[in-house]
């Protein structure tokens, strides 16, 4: 065996291997225990001592070089091979993300909240109710007449002949009058229906918020001052409000309520909102009529009294935001959409 041969020939083997896997198979083959070097070592003990003493250091320092060598060999494959991995595996996190589309609040709920928010700032209590009501709640306790003409089936969605789809928010005050005694800070919103061609200014379905308060001593100055300041948040601190009355099964006296144009001082006359009247019909509303107390139990017409007010969410918003037909709103078209997102 020369040894000179084989040290340099496993020197060089060393040298070539470019991974840490390489390198250990060059290991196995040139120190392992079938490497030539290693069978000439265990083959010492047959060598005579002089001899032995000379072959034994020659080969020890072959193997010690050689281990070295691997050593060394093995640190400098490993670092290159952590310096690749940091470099390949590297994550910049100063590159953009994906972003995802951001979703926005659907204009109707926007303004739904927008409204809620001013009476959850009066300290009303927000109290739900279904969609689908009993004549008894949506007509009979709400004193309509039996000849009111909404009962009519051209005008309501009757699921059966005392069950219907509610026309209005209304149903939900004599629940809420069921559900407790006074006194009563209550709002509610919801999706409301009636039979009704869709146009401009209709959809078969559509969103109604509805107050309703009940206490000692309530008056038409209290709904006013109410209204005053629902309109003031949502229409702007300028507005001033005006009682007209009107007529209202539930409500005694009834009234509709206009806003002073909020348009006329944006564009100056003449006014596409208000026709030049200064005036915008905004919603209905009364002192609770002491019939309806009749219907519930521990509500005194002697002792409390109250105001409700109903609204049209879409007409909220549409006024808001000069929205010329509310059919858009249920169209979902995003182009027209995204304008409020
Ligand atoms: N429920 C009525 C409607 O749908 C709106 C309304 C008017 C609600 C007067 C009220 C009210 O609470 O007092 O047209």
């Amino acid at each position: 065996m020369d040894l000179d041969a084989l040290v340099s020939d496993a020197q060089a083997r060393i040298a070539a291997a470019t991974g840490s896997a390489a390198l250990e198979q060059v290991r196995i083959d040139v120190l392992g225990r079938k490497a030539p070097l290693v069978l000439a070592l265990r083959e010492l003990g047959s060598l005579d001592p002089e001899e032995r003493r000379a072959r034994g250091a020659d080969l020890n320092r072959a193997r010690r070089s050689l281990e070295e060598l691997v050593d060394r060999r093995a640190r400098e494959l490993a670092e290159a091979e952590l310096e690749e991995r940091l470099r390949s595996d590297r994550l910049d996190v100063t590159l953009p993300g994906i972003v995802p589309p951001r979703g926005y609040t659907h204009l109707i709920e926007g303004t739904r909240r927008d409204i809620l928010d001013v009476f959850v700032g009066f300290g009303y209590r927000m109290v739900d109710g279904p969609e689908i009501d009993t004549v008894h709640y949506n007509f009979d306790a709400l004193n309509h007449a039996p000849t009111h003409p909404s009962r009519q089936v051209t005008d309501t969605f009757y699921v059966c002949d005392d069950v219907v789809l509610r026309t209005h928010t209304s149903p939900v005050q004599i629940r809420t009058m069921e559900a407790g005694p006074p006194p009563v800070y209550m709002a509610t919103a919801g999706r409301c229906y009636r039979r009704d061609t869709p146009d401009a200014t209709h959809t078969a379905m559509f969103t109604q918020i509805e107050g309703l308060v009940v206490d000692r001593g309530i008056t038409l100055g209290h709904l006013k001052g109410t209204l005053l300041g629902f309109a003031r948040a949502i229409f702007g601190a300028e507005r001033e409000v005006r009682l007209r009355p009107h007529f209202f099964p539930f409500t005694e006296p009834s009234v509709e309520v206009d806003v002073s144009c909020f348009n006329c001082a944006r564009d100056g006359s003449p006014c596409r909102v208000c026709r030049g009247e200064g005036w915008v019909e905004i919603l209905g509303a009364g002192m609770v009529d002491p019939n309806l107390y009749g219907y519930v139990d521990g509500y005194d017409p002697e002792e409390v009294s109250g105001f409700a007010f109903g609204m049209g969410v879409e007409r909220v918003a549409g006024l808001r935001h000069d929205i010329p037909d509310i059919r858009l709103l249920w169209e979902n078209d995003l182009r027209f959409m995204e304008q409020f997102g």
